[in-house]
């Protein structure tokens, strides 16, 4: 489809920032502080900050290591990045992981994205001033049943997921220094603004005043008070390290495609540090400080328990907005239009990152241009997102996230780490790390990138396929095998359906459980045909590297033979 263009970031600041915004995201806000909530507050944070040291910052040297030797190479998409660092065959058919699972969740992310607009909307028209807290959860129930809206869009989730698409795909058709860098320095510090504000509102709340039951104490020692009883329990390790891969965005392939647009003797372990603590910054400081000291001020740990066992997503769009109208009219609109506009600004940036690996094989492999190569990720994202925003209710949205944003992070992680020690080499792969690096690597990384990392995140594979019933682990020393129906096991059986339709007796229900065991079906479906689709791109792609490679052996016999 024409000539190639080449890209690269403009500055070193507009890489480090894009990298962080690629990791800032709505996780940081709106998972962060619900995983902390369900694993118990304060036996959270030192699994999660272990996780960090020994998964999360390997991983980001590795994939950005990864990602600036492919680059130098042409290749700006996983499957031909582990194809040249891996002699088999098989490696581009992991690296179809990297590609992926950017546009699975791009599906359901940038319909979450999209709520964001629609609520800064609906926050600046008052919608939610003098609602009560049940009638704002009744918004957001209507609002994902794709009820009547309230100011009169016909289909408004649809419309703002069309706008949201629209919008990301337009950013990238720019390219990455004018469109996504670009984004990322306006977007990343007026995040950054919005979020300072709120924590310190979540900071200074005070028992008694606008309506609060505590001070804001009571949530962060709820967060920061460490609990060592629960501290040896898998689960809550489980846990932490599924957010680290989440937030860090590693294990999605974004990190490589970034890092392959880089200079080739550009610094990686200082820009690598810089994005993470960054993102380390913007979750756990302002991530809890607003949504857990707001939420348990007026609310009491209790409630916010309960609430966050109903779906992590209520808190921030279902509760949120009926807190902050305690603060008045004014501030209270002005505070929720900055906590959308906050949680918009995360998600765009993320969301970009995730259309860039599919562009980029596009015009590696096939020679697109990049305006069309970002369309064809936007007409894609919007094939794969439609069933999460008509079928919410079903549990499509729920089944997209567990098996992209979750399950194949933690599969792509191990898989690329192995290939990084053990079949590339660390000697290399030290090489990669530390060429050109602005800091002094601590040695022992060496060490725990072999053996530390990849044990980890084989226990957690191992350790979420087979999840003990109730998380129960002593239970499996006792020889109960029962597994949990959060494990993965479970889930591909869809135990947890099954067992609600075998426990009523009312033919309705049983006929609703059918519908959404019909639809996590088909999602399940889709996403493994994306998988095959892409599979066979990576083969096509692979065939014409061959064809080419043949024809310039056979043009240089000839020159040969002419001479
Ligand atoms: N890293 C992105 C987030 O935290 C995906 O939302």
């Amino acid at each position: 489809m024409g000539i190639k263009e080449t890209e690269s970031w403009g500055s070193r600041m507009g890489l480090i920032l894009a990298m962080a915004g690629n990791a800032v995201g709505l996780g940081n806000f709106l998972r962060f502080p619900v995983q902390a909530v369900q694993n118990g507050g304060g036996a959270f944070i030192i699994p999660y900050l272990v996780c960090f040291l020994v998964m999360g910052i390997p991983l980001l040297w590795v994939e950005w290591a990864m990602g600036r030797f492919g680059g130098r190479q042409g290749h700006h998409s996983t499957p031909f990045i582990l194809d040249s660092m891996g002699k088999r065959a098989l490696w581009k058919y992991v690296g179809v992981f990297g590609i992926w699972t950017n546009i699975a969740i791009a599906a359901y992310y940038c319909y979450l994205e999209s709520w964001t607009l629609s609520y800064m909307m609906h926050s600046v028209l008052g919608t939610f001033h003098g609602k009560t807290q049940e009638a704002i959860g009744n918004f957001f129930t209507q609002y994902v049943s794709l009820g009547p809206s309230a100011v009169g869009i016909p289909y408004e989730p649809v419309f703002f997921f069309v706008v949201c698409l629209l919008l990301n795909t337009w950013i990238l058709s720019k390219g990455l220094m004018a469109g996504v860098e670009k984004v990322a320095k306006v977007g990343m510090p007026l995040l950054i603004l919005f979020g300072i504000f709120l924590a310190y509102k979540g900071l200074t709340i005070t028992a008694g005043e606008a309506g609060a039951l505590h001070d804001s104490s009571v949530g962060l020692n709820f967060l920061w008070t460490p609990r060592y009883e629960r501290i040896l329990s898998p689960t809550v390790w489980l846990a932490a390290a599924g957010q680290i891969f989440f937030t860090l965005a590693v294990g999605m392939g974004t990190i490589h495609c970034y890092a392959s647009y880089m200079k080739s003797k550009e610094d990686i372990a200082l820009n690598a540090m810089s994005a993470g603590w960054m993102n380390e910054f913007v979750e756990v400081v302002l991530g809890g400080a607003i949504l857990i000291p707001v939420a348990v001020g007026y609310l009491g740990i209790d409630k916010v328990n309960e609430l966050v066992q109903l779906g992590g997503l209520g808190l921030g769009f279902k509760t949120l907005p009926y807190l902050f109208s305690q603060w008045g009219p004014i501030l209270g609109a002005f505070s929720s239009f900055l906590w959308f506009g906050l949680l918009f600004f995360a998600g765009i940036t993320s969301s970009l990152a995730m259309g860039t690996p599919w562009m980029g094989f596009l015009q590696d492999e096939f020679s697109w241009r990049r305006k069309p190569a970002a369309w064809s990720f936007g007409v894609l994202v919007f094939i794969l997102g439609m069933p999460t925003v008509l079928f919410f209710n079903y549990g499509v949205f729920d089944e997209y996230d567990y098996w992209t944003g979750t399950v194949a992070l933690v599969v792509f992680a191990l898989l690329e780490c192995l290939l990084f020690a053990w079949v590339f080499g660390m000697g290399k792969g030290w090489s990669e790390i530390t060429d050109g690096a602005d800091i002094k690597v601590p040695r022992v990384y060496r060490f725990i990138i072999r053996y530390v990392t990849p044990a980890l995140l084989l226990w957690v594979f191992v350790g979420s396929l087979f999840t003990p019933k109730g998380g129960d682990w002593g239970a499996y020393l006792k020889g109960n095998w029962e597994t949990d129906n959060s494990s993965i096991l479970n889930k591909i059986l869809n135990s947890s359906i099954h067992e609600k339709i075998a426990a009523t007796a009312d033919l309705s229900k049983i006929a609703q459980l059918r519908d959404q065991l019909f639809y996590v079906n088909a999602s399940r479906f889709l996403l493994l045909s994306l998988f095959v689709f892409i599979c066979g791109l990576v083969f096509v792609a692979h065939q014409r590297r061959c064809t080419l490679a043949k024809r310039k052996r056979m043009e240089a016999t000839l020159e040969l033979t002419k001479v």
